[in-house]
């Protein structure tokens, strides 16, 4: 039976005798090619790292019910992220704070019941997600005028969190050599809805001078 298709009747571009040292170098360069490129794309470019990456969760979680609709302060659930450098996820007993009074019985709210009867913990999936090379500190922004926006965009609307900005490094150094326009009062750092009452500028500007910031740009700040 004739093979009718082009390929078929494609000569090699190469003579003979060459078929073999095509074939295995082709192989190693392909296989090395895709070494580098996973390399890049998971060691040094996480998938985390992207913007828009919205991973299932365990539980139908909104925010935008919870911070939003309801409007729980981030802190009280994220209750380190003044003192440490992780925001943190809240254990189970937060949320039966509330639902073992508020929705006992909804399916959605299975999974928390049952982390709680059993004391193993809910499985979030984790959004955010800077390389091991990088140190990063809460704390040492929301304490100095950066609020959670800045980072995480509208979490108060978002049903299901997703990543909202880069975390690249150009975006760190961008804000650390100009951070004016981005800052706001220590009393507003959870305030998503928050807009300076003048120009953004020349109020970042005053309280720039106020808390005394000097956002460091020397590569031992961030890797350490
Ligand atoms: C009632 C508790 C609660 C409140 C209030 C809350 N969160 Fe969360 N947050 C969670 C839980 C649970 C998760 C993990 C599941 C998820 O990602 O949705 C989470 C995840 C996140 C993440 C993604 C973490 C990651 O894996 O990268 C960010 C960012 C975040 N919250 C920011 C905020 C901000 C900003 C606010 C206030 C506007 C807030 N949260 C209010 C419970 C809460
Ligand atoms: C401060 C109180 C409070 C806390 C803490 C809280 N919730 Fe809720 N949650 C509510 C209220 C109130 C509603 C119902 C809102 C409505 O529909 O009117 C709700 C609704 C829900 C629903 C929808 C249930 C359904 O059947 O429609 C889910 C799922 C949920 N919460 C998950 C969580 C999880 C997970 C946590 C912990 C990370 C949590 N909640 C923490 C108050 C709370
Ligand atoms: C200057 C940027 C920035 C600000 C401001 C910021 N975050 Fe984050 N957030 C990040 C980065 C970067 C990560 C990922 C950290 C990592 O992978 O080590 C993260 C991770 C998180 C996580 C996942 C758990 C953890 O601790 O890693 C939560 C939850 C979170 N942030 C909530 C908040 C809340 C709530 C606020 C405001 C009170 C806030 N963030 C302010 C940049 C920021
Ligand atoms: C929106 C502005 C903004 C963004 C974005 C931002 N930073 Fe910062 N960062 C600041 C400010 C303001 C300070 C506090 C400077 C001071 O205290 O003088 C700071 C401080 C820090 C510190 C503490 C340095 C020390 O002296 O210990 C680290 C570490 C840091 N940033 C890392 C990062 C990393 C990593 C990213 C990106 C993932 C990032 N920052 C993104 C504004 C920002
Ligand atoms: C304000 C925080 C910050 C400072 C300062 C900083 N970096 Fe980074 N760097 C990051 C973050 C975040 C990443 C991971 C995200 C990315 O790759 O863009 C990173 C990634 C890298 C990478 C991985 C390659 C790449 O581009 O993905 C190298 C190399 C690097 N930094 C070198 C440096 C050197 C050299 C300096 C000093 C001149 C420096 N960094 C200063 C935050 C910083």
């Amino acid at each position: 039976m004739a093979d009718e298709s082009p390929k078929a009747n494609r000569k090699p571009p190469f003579p003979a005798w060459l078929d073999p040292v095509v074939k295995i170098g082709g192989v190693g360069a392909g296989v090395g090619t895709l070494y580098v490129v996973a390399l890049l794309y998971w060691g040094i470019h996480p998938r985390a790292m992207d913007i828009g990456y919205e991973p299932n969760q365990p539980v139908p979680y909104s925010h935008a019910l919870h911070a939003g609709k309801l409007g729980i302060d981030c802190r009280y659930c994220h209750n380190v992220v003044e003192d440490s450098p992780f925001a943190s996820i809240p254990p189970t007993q937060t949320c039966m704070n509330c639902h073992s009074n508020i929705f006992p019985e909804s399916e959605k709210l299975l999974p928390v019941r049952e982390s709680y009867a059993t004391g193993l913990p809910i499985e979030w999936v984790r959004v955010h997600d800077l390389p091991d090379f990088v140190y990063f500190d809460h704390s040492a922004h929301v304490n100095r005028g950066v609020g959670c926006v800045e980072c995480h965009g509208r979490v108060d609307k978002m049903e299901t969190v997703y990543q909202a900005k880069g975390l690249s490094m150009a975006g760190c150094l961008g804000c650390h050599r100009h951070p004016e326009k981005r800052l706001r009062p220590l009393d507003q750092i959870t305030n998503m809805a928050w807009k300076a009452p003048e120009d953004p500028e020349v109020y970042g500007a005053r309280l720039r001078e106020a808390y005394d910031l000097n956002p460091r740009t020397d590569c031992s700040t961030c890797h350490r």
